[in-house]
């Protein structure tokens, strides 16, 4: 079991561990707990929306987590971004990362196809403090981001992995020269990089990562943290 970050120093019944960095990275154990042990962590609000992300969903796992949470929050206060997106909220974990960060001024959208999960993501954005910032758009990103009037500073792709091509486009298309984007799962567990050709999300997100690796309008990192995130800036 990994050890628990800065904030969570005092043992918590319920904290849930998560992987922080691919399986496949080759790093002793003990260096991951290290590094998770010596970064900030969560705040309790969202200790308490992971596990009750655990008890009422199917597929918790999808939850970021606090290490890849604690690093959206450090972009997120690093940019300051006036207006931001979030394509695939689930239930606010994220959303909340990023806004913690927010412009004293700044609106986050937030974009979540699953319409039962939005008494969720409300109840944790207001026990955040940050109803005044966030707008939550339930409905398909594909059918949502070209009704948005914004030009973001700051854009996090994390719903279907298959869809991230056009996701991508419309989210380029309105975000600020010299803005941020941000794609979650690039590395599929490691299966991008065989040549694992039976699993279709893999083709699909190796294909994303050529795309992006290839596209003149950004300059680009995949970071191999958790399950690795594509960092672009548009040109
Ligand atoms: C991986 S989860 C997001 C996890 C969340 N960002 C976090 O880290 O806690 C992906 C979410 O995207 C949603 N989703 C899938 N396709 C979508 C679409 N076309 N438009 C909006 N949301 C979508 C799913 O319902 C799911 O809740």
């Amino acid at each position: 079991m990994q050890a628990a970050c800065k904030q969570a120093s005092k043992p918590e019944k319920f904290l849930v561990c998560h992987p922080c960095f691919p399986k496949n990275m080759n790093l002793h154990d003990k260096t991951l707990d290290y590094c998770f042990e010596h970064s900030t962590g969560v705040s309790r609000v969202l200790k308490e929306l992971e596990r009750e992300t655990h008890l009422r969903t199917l597929n918790p796992q999808m939850l970021s987590g606090p290490y890849q949470g604690t690093l959206l929050r450090f972009f997120s206060r690093m940019i300051r971004p006036r207006r931001a997106l979030e394509i695939g909220a689930f239930t606010g974990y994220t959303t909340i990362c990023i806004g913690e960060g927010l412009d004293n001024n700044g609106l986050l959208h937030t974009i979540e196809v699953n319409d039962e999960l939005g008494w969720l993501i409300w109840k944790y954005v207001r026990k955040a403090g940050l109803e005044e910032k966030i707008r939550l758009h339930l409905g398909d990103a594909a059918v949502i981001i070209p009704q948005l009037d914004e030009t973001f500073d700051l854009v996090f792709l994390d719903a279907g992995k298959l869809d991230y091509p056009v996701h991508y486009e419309l989210a380029l298309a309105k975000t600020r020269p010299g803005g941020f984007l941000l794609a979650d799962n690039v590395l599929w567990d490691g299966k991008v990089v065989g040549e694992d050709d039976k699993d279709e999300t893999a083709r699909a997100l190796r294909a994303f990562n050529n795309m992006v690796h290839d596209d003149p309008r950004v300059e680009n990192i995949l970071l191999p943290v958790r399950d690795g995130i594509m960092l672009m800036r548009k040109i």
